[in-house]
């Protein structure tokens, strides 16, 4: 079975062609450069640029996959979470296609794409821990089979991502920051500054990162930072990975699970793989990683989401696009 996925959930535009559950092709087009003199993501601009670059997408998706429209089965879109005119964009695209190929279409929630994306070119028995750690996302669900999702951990504020690309504008290094925060970290000291590792009292499963950022503000305003950029790049990665490693780790006790997996943004950075991998494995467990390629937002983990859905038999998600969508139920206290 074809299935020709689609993402634009927020900044990037993303069309791939996924068979029988194996990508064919997966192109990604960013907008990194627009958004970078900002600072951040700026919706309208996202939702525009991903009008002007769908079609061309699609088209090199599938030239890529060396396949025609009309070998399409079956159309996938994420309907959320995400910006509304971003989701629109996508879902509109979806709609048109499959009314002109006859085709049907599904819907897919962002989160569950992540969640489900080391699992298009790994393996792992579930049920299994899923630490998604993006740059909208901190969560951490147990997965019991695909489709029943419980959130165990999620973060009272800022997520992983948002912390690595605040503290990269911090710094003078752009944005996304979490890829150059990383390559300076590789030559730089963890231990040269001990920022805090937040922990809420009353969930001591619960993340929070925005301390973490004051932490740092503090550090270079108040006290006068005189570490090199590579010390501060190692020091604050290494809290946030701290944090995340401790989190998965209680939980792999408190729910008797020795298998992880780690996916979204974050999940590409090089420490939190080393120390990820080595901690699982010293308690007797597996982790495992999407390829560099599925980490940050992609299509291909959509159509591989909708594919692994279809052959659980479950039902298809509509396609409304919904800026709002958690997934699966929530243990932690809102
Ligand atoms: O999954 P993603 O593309 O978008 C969301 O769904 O949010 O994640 C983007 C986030 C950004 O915050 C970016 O800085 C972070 O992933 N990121 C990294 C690395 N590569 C991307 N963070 C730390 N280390 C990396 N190597
Ligand atoms: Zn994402």
């Amino acid at each position: 079975m074809i299935i020709l996925g689609i993402e634009t959930s927020c900044d990037d535009t993303s069309a791939a062609v996924v068979a029988d559950g194996r990508v064919l092709s997966n192109v990604v087009s960013s907008q990194d450069q627009i958004h970078a003199e900002y600072g951040g993501v700026v919706p309208e601009l996202a939702a525009r640029r991903h009008l002007e670059t769908i079609q061309g997408i699609l088209d090199s998706a599938i030239s890529r996959a060396g396949i025609e429209y009309r070998d399409v089965d079956a159309i996938a879109v994420t309907r959320g979470p995400g910006l509304m005119g971003s989701l629109l964009v996508g879902v509109s695209a979806a709609q048109g296609l499959a009314l002109r190929l006859s085709v049907p279409l599904l819907g897919v929630s962002h989160l569950e794409g992540h969640v489900l994306s080391p699992l298009v070119e790994g393996e792992l028995e579930l049920p299994f821990l899923a630490l998604l750690v993006s740059g909208g996302h901190t969560s951490l669900y147990l997965v019991r089979s695909i489709g029943d999702y419980l959130e165990i951990a999620a973060t009272r504020d800022d997520s992983a991502g948002e912390a690595f690309d605040k503290a990269a504008k911090m710094l003078g290094l752009g944005f996304p920051g979490g890829r150059v925060i990383d390559r300076l970290a590789k030559h730089g000291r963890a231990d040269a500054i001990a920022f805090p590792r937040a922990r809420v009292r009353a969930d001591p499963m619960a993340l929070s990162f925005s301390g973490l950022k004051t932490a740092l503000w503090d550090h270079l305003h108040n006290r006068g930072a005189t570490e090199s950029l590579e010390d501060i790049a190692a020091s604050f990665q290494e809290a946030i990975v701290d944090v995340l490693i401790d989190r998965c780790t209680r939980a792999m006790t408190l729910f008797d699970v020795r298998r992880v997996a780690v996916a979204g943004g974050v999940s590409a950075n090089s420490r939190l793989r080393s120390r990820m991998t080595s901690e699982v494995t010293a308690r007797g467990g597996e982790v495992v990683f999407p390829p560099l390629a599925l980490c940050t937002d992609n299509a291909a983990m959509i159509a591989a989401a909708a594919y692994r859905r279809l052959v659980s038999g479950l039902p298809s998600e509509d396609v409304r696009a919904t800026s709002r969508l958690p997934l699966g139920c929530r243990l932690t206290p809102a």
